[in-house]
């Protein structure tokens, strides 16, 4: 079946012209600069994103992925919706938070099913460490959210440890309600009877 675009798949992608400072929100989504702003970090093939996007056009929602393939794919599924909130940027996340997102800006930092790294040598790979944190909470406005889903268990008692140990987060029961938007991963684990482990803090 062809696609139909509502608009060029290639605008939905943000190539910023300064990788050295932060991002000009007003030139990640013109005219509407001011709006609550959601980071989905390792967004993959993008439906979560593009679905939140849609779900609600209030807000600005900008995906994070570094691999070319899936960026490409988020652009297309997003060209086809309505949706002129939602933009991706093809950069590596810690790198986003620490030196593009600017300070206070975010209102929700979505992970979702990021990489497990299950080998001991490659815990030092996970994103969820103290120094995420750190720039998470640089990054997130006063009560801003992180939430945080996986579905691997040694990874999510790895994301409690560093949570305790960090006084910049309160964490806060959080059930998805049945119309929250999976992402697709999410799917593939519910699919084969996978637990889905979830966490929100809230910036203190
Ligand atoms: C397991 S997939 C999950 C994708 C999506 N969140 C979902 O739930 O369907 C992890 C994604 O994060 C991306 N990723 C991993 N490390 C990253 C990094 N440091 N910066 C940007 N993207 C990253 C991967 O390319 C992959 O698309």
């Amino acid at each position: 079946m062809q696609s139909v675009f509502l608009i060029p798949p290639e605008t939905v992608e943000f190539l910023p012209e300064n990788y050295f400072a932060p991002l000009d929100l007003a030139a990640v989504f013109p005219g509407r600069p001011d709006a609550p702003l959601e980071v989905d970090l390792g967004s993959g093939d993008g439906s979560f994103l593009v679905a939140m996007a849609n779900r609600a056009p209030e807000r600005n929602f900008l995906g994070v992925e570094r691999l070319l393939g899936r960026v490409r794919k988020t652009c297309r599924r997003m060209a086809r919706t309505q949706a002129r909130n939602g933009r991706i940027i093809r950069v590596e996340s810690h790198y986003l938070i620490r030196h593009l997102l600017p300070r206070g800006s975010v209102s929700v930092m979505h992970v979702m099913f990021p990489d497990p790294w299950p080998k001991r040598h490659h815990h030092h790979k996970r994103l969820i460490q103290t120094e995420f944190l750190d720039a998470a909470r640089e990054a997130l406005a006063p009560g801003g959210e992180l939430r945080l889903t996986t579905d691997d268990l040694p990874y999510f008692q790895h994301m409690r440890k560093v949570f305790s140990v960090h006084s910049g987060f309160a964490e806060e029961p959080w059930t998805p309600g049945p119309d929250y938007p999976q992402t697709d991963f999410e799917r593939l684990f519910r699919s084969q009877g996978l637990p889905i482990h979830r966490a929100l803090l809230r910036r203190i």
